[in-house]
């Protein structure tokens, strides 16, 4: 289909979901148990309200800003998921090439259908990547693709340390449909895909998490990360305001956090980034100003970007958002995926009564709705 014609993020879903093997879909859409915390992600942005202010010059409009001191086009990026090449042959280079003309940031996931070398060629110089870190039992494996991601500074400016789901959730889509020994486009450099089809099954969650290590620990894993790697760390997963205060602690090594529930893939009914933002604000807010916040989960509309931005989020990221849209139409799939969402955060910016990002404040939104204890 013509990528012009869809006009927002559900209507590229479902054009993805109809081009996209059963299986790719099933692995896509799942998340943990009965996807009270994936749903719940979208909806909660639906009960937080806008308060517009009027008579402001809204001729212009900069949705640009800085993330770890890197000047980027917009505050939106795309989160690390795995088996980009499941949805398209143009894989997480497509996302690469999709999200360029935008400015916007990626973070390439540690099982990436492609190499991080594939992912980046033909980026533009300035375009900002991460890479996401699972640490795996056998440490070399991990020790060896950060010293590659090292030699990569160009391109590569933080290492992303996934921590919301030292074991897969249970996501039964995926466990039905994935049919066992079906090979997986996985070559990260750090998995390959043999060792995703081990016997047994489960679904592809299961297969890709095989070998993952579930023993970190603040004690251990910051001080052993420190030794192979000197680029800034990002906390992915951080779902209470007492970790985000312990992560905090850990800066400058660590420089920001990911408030994230893994797009509802690990705990079920675990909370939205939504409310761990205002738990932050409520009992740390400190936080906000020692590290960078950056929220993930659920995003569907540049509403949802903005509201998040005005609670204190400097970064938010989509996930399934940029994976349906290389499912619909590769990477020109991705680039129609961010030029929606760039144009509803700049309207959304300019109805609001804001020029630039910096201008979003909690005095934009009313957040009642989805204010507790
Ligand atoms: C993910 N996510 C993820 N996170 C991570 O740290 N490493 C990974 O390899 C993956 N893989 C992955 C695969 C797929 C198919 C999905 C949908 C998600 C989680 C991801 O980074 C992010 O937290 C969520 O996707 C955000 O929610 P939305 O935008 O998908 O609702």
């Amino acid at each position: 289909p013509n990528m012009q014609s869809l006009l927002n993020l559900d209507e590229i879903e479902e054009v993805a979901t109809k081009q996209i093997s059963k299986k790719c879909w099933s692995y896509y859409y799942s998340a943990g148990d009965d996807l009270i915390s994936k749903n719940f992600n979208s909806q909660v942005y639906k009960q937080i309200l806008l308060r517009p202010r009027v008579f402001v010059d809204c001729t212009r409009c900069d949705t640009s800003t800085t993330l770890l001191g890197h000047r980027v086009g917009l505050p939106l990026y795309v989160s690390p998921a795995a088996m980009a090449r499941l949805a398209h042959p143009d894989g997480e280079h497509g996302i690469a090439q999709g999200i360029s003309q935008f400015g916007a940031m990626q973070i390439i996931s540690n099982n990436a259908s492609m190499t991080p070398e594939q992912i980046v060629e033909g980026s533009l110089p300035g375009q900002i990547f991460g890479w996401q870190l699972y640490v795996q039992n056998d440490r070399k494996k991990s020790e060896d693709m950060l010293q590659r991601i090292n030699k990569m500074s160009d391109k590569f400016k933080f290492i992303c340390l996934t921590l919301d789901a030292p074991v897969p959730g249970k996501r039964e889509h995926d466990e039905r449909f994935s049919a066992v020994g079906a090979s997986l486009p996985v070559s990260s450099g750090v998995k390959t895909s043999e060792e995703s089809q081990r016997p047994g099954g489960g679904g592809v969650g299961q297969q890709l998490f095989w070998g993952t290590a579930a023993d970190l620990t603040w004690k251990n894993t910051l001080p052993w990360l420190a030794k192979h790697t000197s680029m800034p760390i990002v906390l992915k997963g951080i779902q209470t305001h007492e970790d985000a205060y312990l992560a905090a602690q850990y800066a400058p090594q660590v420089k920001a956090i990911i408030l994230s529930n893994h797009g509802g893939r690990a705990l079920d009914t675990a909370p939205p980034a939504v409310h761990t933002l205002l738990e932050i604000r409520k009992y740390c807010p400190e936080v906000l100003s020692r590290i960078e916040v950056w929220v993930d989960g659920g995003i569907k509309r540049g509403t949802d970007v903005v509201k998040a931005l005005c609670l204190g989020a400097k970064a938010v990221g989509v996930g399934r958002a940029a994976l349906f849209g290389l499912g619909a139409g590769g990477t020109e799939g991705v680039q129609r995926t961010f030029e929606i969402l760039e144009a509803e955060i700049k309207t959304c910016m300019r109805l609001l009564g804001a020029e630039k990002v910096s201008d979003l404040s909690p005095n934009h939104i009313n957040s009642r709705m989805v204010e507790r204890d």
